[in-house]
């Protein structure tokens, strides 16, 4: 089976994420990197390790903690959208698990090559921490098989600024040195994100139908989300439910046929006023500007919700 390399920004999303990942018999998550991005990266850290506990893998997943900052920017957080905690301000029971020693960056490098090609990654905040790696190892891009990046919008609106995906807008010198390296990244953006939404209804028959063994986690994942579909409610209008950014790109990693991709050139805006942190596509006929990266166009949404609820 895969095998990936999680890099989360530990909020409500990316625990489900997370969640989903580590009980999917799909994927082998060998390893989880934290940056700042929702929240600080001490409480993303913190989050992470809260949640690989309640998943059952405490001890068994090493966490290793990264970026504190952006490349040059100064750090944004996102506390009004993920509570202040970074989920949803739900208690979890602390973990025994310390964060590894080694820095995530190098701990990226390391598995990439122990592994053999066989490493893939799944980014669900800032591109910071492999960026860090590229610049660690630049003989990266061929030791890395695949890299699913949560972020970017191409055909539709940005979410933190008119034309900026929040994850691209938190690093976008990040994004833009892994956008031209050469590694191989298939980006889930908003076009693809916002269509996929998780729904109240679900929840309540998930909680009724989950397997016992995941009742705690499935009560988590209530009751986080309660914070994202306030935030969805007010900011877009959202009748008791969400989009599932992060775990949409944590599936499009192991569920072939979910989201449908398009190679477009793509730039990162790093200096414009209106425009910081913009995925610019060259969508003109002959496409001349920016580097191929596999674009999520086209998503099945009513399974992608089926096949991430299953697990549970
Ligand atoms: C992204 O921003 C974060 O708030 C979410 O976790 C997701 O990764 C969506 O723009
Ligand atoms: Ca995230």
């Amino acid at each position: 089976i895969p095998k990936f390399i999680i890099d989360a920004d530990t909020g409500i999303d990316d625990a489900l994420a997370i969640l989903y990942g580590l009980k999917s018999d799909k994927a082998d998550i060998v390893g989880i990197t934290t940056g700042f991005g929702n929240i600080p990266v001490e409480q993303a850290t913190d989050n992470t390790l809260r949640i690989v506990k309640l998943a059952g893998f405490e001890h068994l997943v090493p966490v290793s903690m990264g970026a504190a900052r952006p490349l040059v920017r100064h750090p944004e957080f996102a506390t009004r959208v993920h509570g202040r905690n970074g989920i949803g301000d739900v208690e979890l029971p602390p973990s025994s698990q310390r964060p590894a020693e080694e820095p995530a960056d190098a701990f990226i490098v390391r598995m990439a090559g122990e592994l053999g090609g066989e490493l893939s990654l799944v980014t669900l905040g800032r591109l910071t921490n492999v960026a860090h790696a590229l610049r660690r190892d630049p003989g990266l891009p061929a030791k890395i098989k695949h890299v699913y990046v949560m972020g970017g919008a191409v055909r539709v609106p940005g979410n933190v600024t008119p034309v900026a995906e929040a994850n691209i807008w938190g690093d976008p010198d990040a994004a833009d040195l892994v956008f031209r390296s050469g590694l191989a990244v298939t980006m889930i953006g908003l076009d693809v994100t916002l269509r996929t939404r998780l729904h109240q209804h679900q929840l309540d028959a998930l909680r009724l139908h989950c397997k016992p063994e995941n009742r705690e986690v499935v009560d988590f994942i209530d009751r986080s989300m309660q914070a994202y579909f306030r935030f969805y409610g007010e900011s877009n209008g959202f009748d008791a439910c969400a989009p599932l950014h992060d775990p949409l790109t944590m599936l499009a990693a192991v569920e072939p046929g979910i989201v449908h991709t398009e190679t477009l050139r793509l730039s990162v805006e790093c200096e414009g006023k209106h425009c910081l942190g913009m995925t610019v596509a060259d969508l003109r006929h002959r496409a001349a500007v920016g580097h191929p990266v596999r674009v999520g166009v086209e998503v099945d949404a009513a399974s992608a919700v089926e096949k991430l609820l299953a697990v549970f």
